[in-house]
């Protein structure tokens, strides 16, 4: 199975689950330090102070990505080490840090794919009323603007926001993700201004020069428990209309605003019942529908529903009355997962179906109770999990899908937000202990994938 010529291979990650460095040159506090200081928010008590210490050791690790041969680096911009109350100048000593970074990858060889936004809100923004308030999406517009005037010149590929979905509804919604709020109508908000805040940025940007932007969603099939080992099994009406709700819910709220300029009703609805739908202004939907020109896919499980009359709306589904949440009939990973390979490639085409423009598989992979033996780690299960989702991946370009990219999850073993340290997507591991780096079983076999541009 080989993929297209110039199929972008890479790895990602995101600069709270990484950096560590939080009080240094400058960098001033995000929602996720005060989450996981906060006693009972972060497995283990974990916290992202030191992580794997890459703000110190980022040339390690990129000539680490240089010997695994990654053509590609996606990693997020912190945006309070860029202005640490999320608003007014800069600090040049925290713009510093990704300047040196971009200028590393790129003496390596290695596309820099810039993601503004992944999670670490400035907690003065927060403190303002954070996401459910408007006047977030204009100072994420006036951050995008101050680092791409800054990287720019040498950084093409940019990414707006990382999961929405989980931004507005995990962190205000189940309050499971910092600023750990649980509140349905701010979690409808805190989506709105999400996506007027990629707009807005996805303006400046391009009017700056930028040549390629994306938005990055967690997307991901949603299906009834029949259909996720036979995707031909057809629903009754009462189950199809469940999973046809949530999938707008989690898919069509963030791209089809994006993408085509519209809500879907289901969204309005779910306003409509929850505090109501006045925080969408006229103009908000031009605004949000800007152009982008690759639409980045995070996989990892499919989400599986069916009818559940009487069954209230869960916390992070505000809209989602009447449906029951299923587990699916899969094997798992340590987060409890369910492997479902083919999910992958239901999902691209769908996706490329629905929007018509080019997509990057922009996160996937998978945890697993990795153990270091004799200096290496034998992740059978990961590379399994991988090999099988990049068949699926090849099946849906065969099919049609416009795929320019799979990015793994994650580079190095790293704080899984509410999860903290227990949980490893690496296919390097990380010994917090003595930050020492062990390539995984599943970063060689990713090597030789790379070489050979397939399977
Ligand atoms: C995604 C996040 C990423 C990582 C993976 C496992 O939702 O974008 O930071 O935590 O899940």
């Amino acid at each position: 199975m080989i993929f297209p010529e110039n199929f972008v291979w890479g790895a990602a990650t995101a600069s709270y689950q990484i950096e560590g460095a939080v009080k240094e040159d400058g960098r001033g506090q995000s929602i996720w330090d005060t989450f996981s200081h906060t006693a009972g928010k972060v497995a283990g008590g974990d916290t992202g102070d030191v992580a794997c210490d890459h703000y110190h050791r980022y040339r390690d690790d990129v000539r680490l990505m240089r010997e695994l041969e990654l053509g590609a680096y996606r990693f997020s911009i912190s945006w309070p080490r860029v202005q640490p109350d999320g608003s007014g100048p800069v600090n040049p000593r925290g713009l510093a840090f990704y300047d040196r970074l971009v200028d590393e990858l790129l003496a390596a060889g290695i596309t820099p794919y810039v993601t503004l936004y992944h999670w670490d809100l400035p907690q003065a923004l927060e403190d303002a009323g954070g996401w459910a308030e408007r006047d977030t999406a204009y100072r994420f517009a006036e951050y995008a603007e101050a680092v791409h005037a800054a990287l720019g010149d040498r950084v093409r590929d940019w990414a707006t926001l990382n999961e929405p979905w989980v931004a507005a509804y995990l962190g205000y919604g189940s309050g499971v993700h910092a600023p750990g709020r649980r509140d349905p109508a701010a979690a409808l908000r805190a989506a709105h201004h999400l996506l007027l805040g990629h707009g807005l940025a996805a303006r400046r940007l391009r009017d700056a020069g930028a040549q390629s932007l994306m938005l990055v969603v967690n997307s991901a099939p949603v299906l009834t428990p029949a259909q996720v080992n036979d995707p031909s099994a057809v629903p009754g009406a009462a189950d199809a209309a469940a999973a046809h709700r949530v999938h707008a819910l989690l898919t069509r709220q963030f791209l089809d605003p994006a993408v085509h300029g519209t809500y879907p009703e289901e969204v309005l609805e779910a306003a409509e019942r929850n505090g109501g739908a006045a925080h969408i202004l006229d103009g908000d939907l031009e605004l949000i529908n800007a152009p982008i020109d690759l639409i980045g896919v995070n996989y990892y499980n499919p989400c599986v529903v069916e009818a559940g009359p009487g069954e209230p709306a869960d916390a992070a589904w505000p809209g989602s009355e009447d449906v029951r949440f299923r587990a699916a009939d899969a094997p798992t990973t340590a987060m409890g997962w369910p492997i479902v390979p083919d999910g992958l490639s239901r999902l691209l085409l769908r996706l490329s179906e629905d929007y018509r423009l080019p997509l990057m598989v922009t996160e996937n992979g998978a945890a697993f109770d990795d153990v270091v033996e004799d200096g290496h780690v034998h992740d059978d299960d990961r590379v399994s999990y991988l090999e099988g989702h990049l068949r699926e991946a090849c099946r849906a370009v065969e099919a049609g899908a416009d795929l320019r990219g799979y990015l793994v999850w994650s580079l190095l073993d790293n704080f899984e937000w509410a999860e903290g340290y227990r949980r490893r997507f690496g296919i390097v591991h990380v010994d917090y202990a003595t930050q020492a780096r062990v390539p995984k079983d599943s970063a060689l076999w990713y090597r030789d994938v790379i070489r050979r541009n397939g399977l």
